[in-house]
């Protein structure tokens, strides 16, 4: 039989645990896929008492992650820490300077230091995989890598996070508020107790920074995208959504434009009958536009243990099946060393459509005031409808529909309508993403 691909682990958290046991469980059918068996041989994380719901017997025990990535007998360091720093960060460094090949889940990592990390892997000619770093269990890493070459697209956007999916579909269907949905979820495990990484767009932002990269060849850059979180979504703006036939979902969104890269994380309203509008609860979904293939949409699992451990096995299959003596393929699918830093567009330049909600004072002339405001920006409406959600009589709730226009002129329009005192609430503005 051909030599095992031995593997050691760093990590037995929800990932790394099922990873093992996956391993395990399908070790006949990845012998037949690979032609070779894939043994763990190591595995390290903090506590060796823990039950872990796994046989550990027989396997090198590491307190020290990065000791194994640079001293066990694997060919493959696999990293399921996670964080951008640390240890994390360490095994991955070490594990390359030895000369093994890295898998690992962590888009914190990968949005920080992809492209050092990306240097160091080619340079030596060895493999990062990272399939479960970008929404989860849903391969599309290796469809940007490698079934699109020679596409060149034009739009990624996506579901990207699954704890925002989940609470934003509960409001609609459930008539909930932000805060007890956002409670629910923190119960049943799908929030962390502090949830601002995830609600406030910074995960969606990290994810997004990856799929940039691997769809434009761009650097990988999360600190510079927009970022507006789901915590000021109000069953008032769901509901208006509904009515106007829109669906609110975080979305992250990078495109191609005339004035560079426009890379944003923000609550957005998608058309009811797109196919992405149908992705419910903590699933997730990627949504590719290219010039060969029109628009390609992957849904799926982000998270979870089985689900990510089906994007890591697979990616270590691949390191198995890989014939030595080839040169691998790049990381993000174009040689790092030519991974353009871009010009990314100001979100003021930002076109398309806007919803935009005004709470106002209920009296004459308010209709016509808001519209002189419009019309002085040069923002043209699709429509205007006043509706009786407001808190108080006193009150009306005045929802707009912009045909195309641009952040700045809705800006400049919204600045001029709070001046004019009408309004009793601040104003929400959602944008409107076009989606098929
Ligand atoms: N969970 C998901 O659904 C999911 C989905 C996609 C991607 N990911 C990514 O997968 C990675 C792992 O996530 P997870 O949910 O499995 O995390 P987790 O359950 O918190 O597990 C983390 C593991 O890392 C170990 N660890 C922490 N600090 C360490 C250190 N200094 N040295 C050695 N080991 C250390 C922990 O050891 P102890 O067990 O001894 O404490 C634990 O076993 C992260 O990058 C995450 O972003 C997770």
């Amino acid at each position: 039989m051909a030599e095992a691909l031995r593997v050691a682990i760093a990590g037995l958290g929800t990932v790394g645990a099922s990873v093992v046991k996956v391993l395990r469980d399908h070790r006949a059918t990845l012998l037949r896929q690979c032609g070779r068996p894939i043994e763990v041989v190591a595995v390290a994380a903090r506590d060796r008492s823990r039950d872990r719901g796994i046989d550990l017997s027989g396997l090198d025990w590491f307190d020290d992650a990065a000791e194994m990535a640079a001293r066990a007998d694997a060919d493959v360091i696999v990293e399921l820490i996670g964080g951008a720093e640390g240890k994390a960060r360490q095994t991955v460094e070490a594990a390359l300077s030895a000369g093994r090949h890295v898998v690992t889940a962590n888009k914190a990592l990968l949005a920080a230091h992809g492209v050092a990390i990306a240097r160091r892997a080619e340079t030596a000619g060895l493999l990062v995989n990272f399939e479960a770093a970008v929404a989860g269990g849903i391969p599309v890493i290796k469809v940007l890598r490698e079934s699109l070459a020679g596409n060149t697209p034009s739009r990624v956007y996506g579901i990207l996070n699954g704890t925002c999916n989940y609470i934003l579909t509960r409001m609609e269907q459930e008539g909930l508020s932000f805060a007890d949905c956002l409670s629910d979820a923190q119960r049943l495990g799908y929030a962390e107790a502090d949830p601002t990484f995830d609600i406030e767009g910074h995960d969606t932002a990290h994810k997004l920074s990856i799929l940039t990269s691997l769809a434009f060849g761009t650097e990988v850059a999360a600190d510079r995208i927009y970022m507006e979180g789901i915590s000021n979504i109000s069953q008032a703006d769901i509901r208006a959504a509904n009515e106007l036939g829109y669906r609110i979902k975080l979305l992250g969104v990078a495109q191609r434009t005339d004035s560079g890269i426009e890379q944003r994380v923000h609550p957005t309203m998608v058309p009811l009958s797109s196919v992405i509008a149908q992705v419910h609860g903590v699933s997730n979904a990627v949504a590719i536009e290219t010039d060969l293939l029109g628009e390609l949409l992957l849904s799926g699992p982000g998270a979870g243990g089985r689900a990510t451990a089906s994007a890591v096995v697979g990616d270590i299959a691949d390191i198995a099946k890989a014939r030595p003596g080839f040169q691998h393929g790049p990381v993000f699918g174009h040689a790092a060393a030519a991974l353009q830093p871009y010009r990314q567009a100001e979100m003021r330049s930002h076109a398309g459509g806007y919803f935009i909600r005004l709470t106002v004072h209920d009296r004459v002339g308010v209709f016509a005031a808001i519209a002189r405001r419009m019309a002085e920006n040069g923002i043209s409406l699709e429509s205007i409808v006043q509706r009786a959600h407001a808190a108080t009589e006193a009150q009306k709730n005045v929802i707009l529909v912009t045909h195309e226009t641009t952040e700045a002129s809705v800006r400049l329009a919204v600045d001029a309508i709070t001046q004019d005192g009408i309004l009793t609430e601040k104003v929400q503005v959602i944008r409107i993403e076009r989606a098929n």
